[in-house]
């Protein structure tokens, strides 16, 4: 029996819807195809697909991240501006592609428009120059009677952007990326970069570019770049063949937080920076089946399990316990490109991962709540671990409580929105839920993501294998009892009197 206590009282701090944001890069079939196909009858007069439209509506997200990814460090911006006929197609050298240049910057506003979310754009740090970042900020934001802002007039654009997220450079620290650094070189140009982004609108938040949270790469940006960002990003992906190394990788995240949050405190002391430098977990998701260079070609088409869905059920939970850090984070990627919807020419089908990302998008509150789990918990026996996944090894970070949860309220304190993953592969848990210092009203509803089989998989044939289904919750006097089935994610809304 396990036992699950709500304290509304207990308190971490206020979560920022920031962590629904999303991704999308020009790579495989994301942009092309994905978001975006001109001519298609499923496409609206601007050539957005109204299926995928309707499908990331329900995420609320608040911000999408564009147009890499590693795409961006060979992208040059004002290729994509300007009449559709006479923009250049490019070779592409990220991802062995060809890039028609078709949707560019303000296809890419237009679109976030259309979805009610806020533009983040990382610049070209790796084939780019500064003067390039520069006039991309001015073009978007610039409100004088200059060339780049009145470039974006003449393209039938009056009114700036706004464009507030803007990201210096993408994963610079990797020898994949075109034009990769040392972080000391990075450092040096990031500075330059900063400097003319912010000059040109002081308004501008920046991101510097992060590893894992827990390098010396890490370390050594943000000594270098405190006084000149809002935002330290991190990078990461989970996943492995084995059902427990799967479902637990995601605890990978518990420690960047851990040791970035501490890195940032200490500069932020030692530099005495009095502004806040906040995480923002710019890429992360399940992915490990699409990685060899044949399916990077191919455009990282990852097909996800329930297993999956468990792993990016405990990401969130993560990022809701790091919220006083955590303040942005974004889901790498939105459509076809690992991610939680599949198109094809004639429609699309959701993944299993879609389902656990909607649930928290749509009930998650504004604060998060330090939930007490009692419950058994899972250590990994020695030499079961798959030890092959990058970034490597969690055994360490165990035991881990077989239920992982997260708990929010509203500021009043009138509702809890009590998210649970069960971990255990095989077996339900039953749960007793107290919540303290309060009486449980009704309804209290539960949905829940499950299936009899972990490894199953959401496809055109069968697009609801996984799906949410409501549940009914029990009353135990004052306490609700409920038996979570293995292997699934649960989000309850709790009504306190
Ligand atoms: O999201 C796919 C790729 O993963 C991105 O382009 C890159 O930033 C990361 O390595």
């Amino acid at each position: 029996m396990a036992r699950i206590t709500l304290d509304p009282h207990r308190r971490i701090g206020t979560v920022d819807r920031g962590i629904f944001g999303g991704f999308i890069e020009h790579l495989g079939r994301c942009i092309y195809g994905g978001i975006f196909e001109e001519g298609s009858p499923l496409s609206d007069e601007r050539g957005f697909r109204r299926d995928v439209l309707e499908a990331l509506r329900p995420f609320r997200m608040p911000v999408l991240r564009w147009p890499g990814g590693n795409f961006v460090s060979g992208y040059h911006w004002l290729d994509g501006v300007g009449p559709v006929e006479q923009r250049p197609r490019r070779i592409e050298l990220a991802w062995h592609g060809e890039e028609p240049n078709r949707f560019g910057t303000d296809e890419f506003i237009e679109y976030c428009r259309a979805l009610g979310t806020d533009p983040f754009i990382v610049v070209n740090m790796g084939s780019g120059t500064m003067d390039e970042a520069q006039a991309w900020v001015e073009y978007c934001n610039g409100t004088g009677d200059t060339h780049w802002a009145n470039l974006r007039r003449k393209h039938g654009h009056e009114e700036p952007y706004g464009v507030k997220y803007w990201g210096l450079g993408n994963e610079m620290y990797g020898k994949w990326q075109i034009g990769s650094l040392s972080a000391e070189d990075y450092v040096k140009k990031a500075r330059q970069f900063a400097a003319m982004m912010k000059w040109t609108d002081p308004s501008v938040r920046l991101v510097s570019c992060g590893q894992q949270g827990w390098n010396d790469w890490d370390r050594i940006v943000l000594e270098g770049l405190a006084d000149l960002v809002d935002y330290h990003s991190i990078h990461i992906y989970t996943g492995s063949d084995l059902y427990y190394t799967n479902v637990l990788h995601p605890h990978q995240a518990d420690r960047a937080l851990r040791i970035c949050e501490a890195t940032i405190e200490r500069t932020r002391y030692e530099k005495r920076i009095d502004h806040p430098i906040y995480i923002a977990y710019d890429e992360w998701n399940v992915w490990y089946r699409e990685r060899s260079p044949e399916a990077r070609r191919a455009g990282l088409e990852e097909r996800y399990s329930l297993a999956d869905a468990v792993a990016v059920a405990t990401f969130l939970n993560i990022f809701i316990r790091h919220c006083r850090s955590v303040r942005m984070a974004n889901l790498a990627q939105m459509v076809n490109v690992i991610a939680p919807i599949v198109t094809s020419r004639q429609g699309m089908f959701l993944q299993t991962i879609y389902h656990p990302f909607r649930l928290y998008a749509e009930h998650t509150r504004e604060v998060a709540l330090d939930v007490d789990v009692e419950c058994d918990t899972y250590a990994f026996a020695p030499g079961e671990e798959d030890v092959s996944v990058r970034p490597h090894r969690i055994a360490d970070l165990g035991p881990f409580a077989l239920l992982d949860a997260a708990a929010t309220c509203d500021v009043e304190g009138r509702e809890i929105c009590l998210a649970v993953v069960n971990r255990d592969r095989e077996r339900a848990i039953a749960a007793t839920i107290r919540v303290l210092d309060g009486t449980i009203g009704s309804p209290v509803r539960a949905y829940e993501v499950w299936g009899e089989d972990p490894e199953v998989t959401n496809s055109f044939e069968r697009p609801a294998a996984v799906d949410v289904r409501e549940r009914q919750v029990e009353r135990r006097g004052a306490d609700l009892g409920h038996a979570f089935p293995p292997h699934s994610v649960t989000v309850m809304r709790i009504p306190v009197g």
